[in-house]
């Protein structure tokens, strides 16, 4: 199993978890984060505003999923997240361990 955590920009997170349920996944955790790139976080453009702050919002998705979803998760945020700009994120993926479901104590990938 592996955890997927792709910064995105906030607008696109309705329409990356949309693709995201199409292909399977079957849960993801949302987070309003701060962040910056090669940029250094000097002005992106955000809700059609040109914002120089050292931090841009966005958005990190987080999904756990057996290592069949992995590669196509990745395309999915990739063609979904694409803005044809700067900042548009960046996809991390680590190996995951253990997941428990704690209303049935199940585990791995039942789990998911
Ligand atoms: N090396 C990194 N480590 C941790 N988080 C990162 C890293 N690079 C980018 N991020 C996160 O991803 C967000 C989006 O990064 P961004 O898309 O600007 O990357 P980039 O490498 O600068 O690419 P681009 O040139 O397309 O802007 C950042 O705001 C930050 O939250
Ligand atoms: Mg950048």
């Amino acid at each position: 199993m592996k955890i997927v955590s792709a910064i995105i920009n906030p607008l696109k997170l309705d329409a990356v978890r949309d693709a995201l349920a199409e292909i399977g996944a079957k849960g993801a955790t949302a987070t309003e984060v701060k962040g910056y790139g090669h940029q250094r976080g000097h002005t992106e453009m955000y809700r059609g505003a040109v914002v120089d702050v050292k931090f841009n919002p966005k958005v990190k998705l987080e999904v756990a999923i057996e290592d069949a979803l992995v590669d196509p998760v990745i395309e999915a945020i990739c063609k979904v997240a694409k803005t044809g700009h700067i900042g548009a994120g960046k996809i991390f993926v680590t190996p995951l361990e253990r997941v428990v479901r704690i209303r049935t104590d199940e585990t791995g990938e039942a789990a998911l």
